[in-house]
Formats: C-alpha cells, structure tokens, sequence
C-alpha cells in the first residue's frame, strides 16, 4: 500500500478492505478502450434493458403531482405506498403475509441494505458465514464492520448449495450471520424450500442471523417452478431478514430500489443504522417502485426470456468452439470451468480471451476462494452482441477443451 499523502491516513477498516480484484479488470478494459480497441464487456451484470413504461409514468406523475410534495425529504421508512405494495407483492407471489408497518423496508438497492444489515448485527470479530463464490460486495460489507469472513464452499456436484451439516460445530457456535442467495450470482444455482427449511433448523439450532438475497427471484427459466423465499420455511420469521431487488427482475438497477423484508425486530435495527446514514428514497422513486410492484409484472416474464434465449444462444454458442459449458436455470449469467489448460488460473484466461478479442469476461477468483478455477459471463448484450462475442472468439488461439 503506498503512504497516505492527505493530511490524515484512511481508517483502518478501510486501508484492510480486501483488494478488488474487478478493479484490475476495469482498467484492462479502460486500457484497451482508450488505445481504441473493440472492447465487448460481458463482465458487469448491468441490465441493458430499461425500466418499464408504467413505471416511468409512476414517476413522472409523482413529480408533478401538486396533492403532495415528493421532492422533500422522505420519512426514514419510506413511504407507506411502497411498504404497503412490498406487502402486496410478496403477498402475491410468495402467498407469505407480511405486516407493511413492520415488517417491511423500502431500500436504496439491496446493496445498501445488506451492508447496514451486517452493521445492524457484526460486532468487530465476529463470525459471518459467506458461502462462496458470492456477490463481491459481500466481503467488502463484512470488512467494513470488522466482522471475520469465513467461507464455505458452494460446489458444482451440490448444485451450488452449501452443505450446513459439514460446517464444522466450533465455527456455527461462533457464526452469529449466514448469507444465502438464490438463485446465485455468480453460479446461477438454484435451491427449494426443502433447502430453505432445513437453513432455517440449522440457523434456529446455532442462533445464526439468516440473511436471505433472492436479487434473482424473477429469473429463474422454468416458469413450472419458480425460485421460492426463505419467508415461506416454518419458522423463517423468527430468524430471517430476505432482501429483494428491482434492480434485475423490473430493469431498474440505476434507479436504487430494494427492500428488506422478515423479523420485526431485525427490520427496526436495520432501519435504526439507515436512520443514521441515509433518508430513504426519493418519494417519486417509491411510488414508481410501488406501481413496479403492483402493476404488471409482464417485464419480469419478459426478461426471464431474454435471458434464457441469450444464455442458450451463448452456451450453444461456447459448446461448438469446444468449450462444455452449463445451461444456467436461472439468472443473467453463465458460470463455467475455465479450459483445463488453464488449470485454475481464470486471470490468466481471462486477461489472454481480452487480449486476443476484446470480450471481457469476469475472473471466477474475484468471487471468492471457491470461485477460483472459473469465470462468469454476463448476459448483457442482445442477439447481435452475441453473434459477435463468438464470431471474435473463433478466430482466438485459445485451447477451448
Ligand atoms: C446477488 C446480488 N445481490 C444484490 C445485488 C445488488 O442489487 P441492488 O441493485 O438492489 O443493490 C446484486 C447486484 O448485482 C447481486 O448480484
């Protein structure tokens, strides 16, 4: 780390945050774009897709409404429209009941809510269990509370999902926090409520906090069996908080919009820190969320297809170059080995595919110690961009088998 030249030194949680490998990425690609290069970035999962009509009008119509005045300051809980039509659409999808004075919080992305979750509940020192690989920003939240990060493996032959009886008795009598997030990013894995049901035993038995991220629920590919919430466990609500997002299911990841839903206690603790930080969404913001959450839903339907008509296109696509890689059921991306000559070095890959084509995937190591050996493709990029991503990556001299 190169000596501080401002007046004071950076916090120590901050100067141990630990290095974000992505960063590296980002300026491979800044590199290649300033020298002029043909740069196609599959590495980011920033929808391409935009925020449905409905929505937009909800805005604008809040903007102009002169009933009220959105462009205030908003209450620290939100508006209770939006936790009303959190309710609602929990309601509807999950059938789980959930009382909107409660046991709702509107969020600024889910991001933000999981982070001040962890501050809510990690004391410096303690023990949070993060299977892996995971959502990068999950170890930068933990760090930030000082909290130890103790990985457990998400393996290909379990279908992404942990095994909690192999997690050793000292660590789950030390853990106060799990993070589970189905369907996975970076994996695509998916899991049902039997899983979640033996979660919550196993959270309920060891006093552990169940964080749930379900940012992916409304993209899963088989519309027969659709992904579930922890919520609908038995018992979940004594010791679970899960977060949604608007962000990929409803294309609104610029728009900041998520929310925190589970135990009453958990959800006012959550919303004590935010009180502190933060002063909740814009109003015209939460009433767009809200009309997200109660209107149609068709723009989630119609995504899951984008995504599943990208990801067979692609996979089909890697399969006749000779690299075997996975259907995803779920998600906006494809999680694959690297090529065996590889080994399990998945910078080395993925820097070499950059360097030879200028499509830039994302390095599976940056997901933590169980992603190393792997890269994620993010669906990104329509029809076109994919005929094009293979069409660059057939003339690269890379062993695909
Ligand atoms: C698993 C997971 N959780 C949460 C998020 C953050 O979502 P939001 O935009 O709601 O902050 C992401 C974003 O990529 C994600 O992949």
């Amino acid at each position: 780390m190169c000596p501080s030249k401002f007046i004071v030194p950076v916090a120590d949680r901050v100067a141990n945050l630990p290095p974000y490998i992505f960063a590296t990425v980002f300026q491979m690609k800044e590199k290649a774009l300033a020298a002029g290069r043909e740069v196609v970035d599959l590495g980011v999962g920033n929808p391409d897709s935009r925020a449905p009509r409905n929505v937009v009008a909800a805005l604008n119509n809040a903007i102009d409404d002169h009933s009220w005045n959105c462009h205030g300051y908003s209450t620290f809980r939100g508006l209770p429209q939006l936790r009303r039509a959190i309710s609602q659409w929990y309601g509807n999808r999950f059938a789980v009941t959930l009382d909107p004075e409660t046991e709702t919080l509107p969020l600024i992305g889910s991001k933000e809510g999981i982070a001040n979750l962890m501050r809510a509940y990690l004391n410096a020192g303690d023990t949070i269990l993060i299977p892996t690989p995971c959502y990068p920003a999950y170890f930068g939240a933990a760090a930030l509370c000082e909290a130890e990060i103790a990985e457990i493996p998400l393996r290909e032959e379990n279908g992404f999902r942990p095994v909690l009886s192999d997690v050793p008795a000292d660590l789950a009598a030390k853990a106060r926090m799990l993070l589970l997030n189905y369907p996975n990013n970076p994996t695509g894995g998916v899991c049902d409520l039997a899983f979640y049901e033996e979660a919550v035993r196993w959270c309920r038995e060891n006093k552990v906090i169940l964080v749930s991220d379900i940012a992916y629920s409304e993209l899963g590919f088989d519309d027969d069996n659709m992904p579930v919430s922890v919520l609908q466990a038995p018992g979940a609500m004594e010791v679970a908080v899960e977060f949604q997002s608007l962000s990929k299911s409803h294309s609104m990841a610029g728009w900041r919009v998520g929310m925190a839903v589970g135990n009453a206690e958990a959800i006012t603790a959550l919303g004590r820190v935010k009180s502190n930080v933060d002063f909740s969404l814009f109003g015209g913001i939460q009433m767009a969320a809200a009309e997200a959450l109660t209107g149609s839903q068709q723009v989630c339907a119609d995504n899951r297809k984008v995504y599943e008509g990208r990801a067979r296109k692609l996979v089909a696509g890697y399969r006749a170059l000779g690299w075997n890689v996975p259907m995803p059921p779920a998600t906006m991306y494809i999680w694959a080995r690297i090529p065996a000559s590889y080994g399990d070095d998945d910078f080395r890959f993925i820097s070499e595919l950059f360097e030879q084509t200028g499509v830039l995937l994302s390095p599976g190591s940056g997901f933590g110690a169980y992603g190393r050996g792997y890269c994620r493709t993010s669906l990104v990029t329509d029809d076109a961009g994919i005929a094009r991503v293979l069409e660059l990556m057939q003339k690269a001299e890379i062993k695909w088998g």
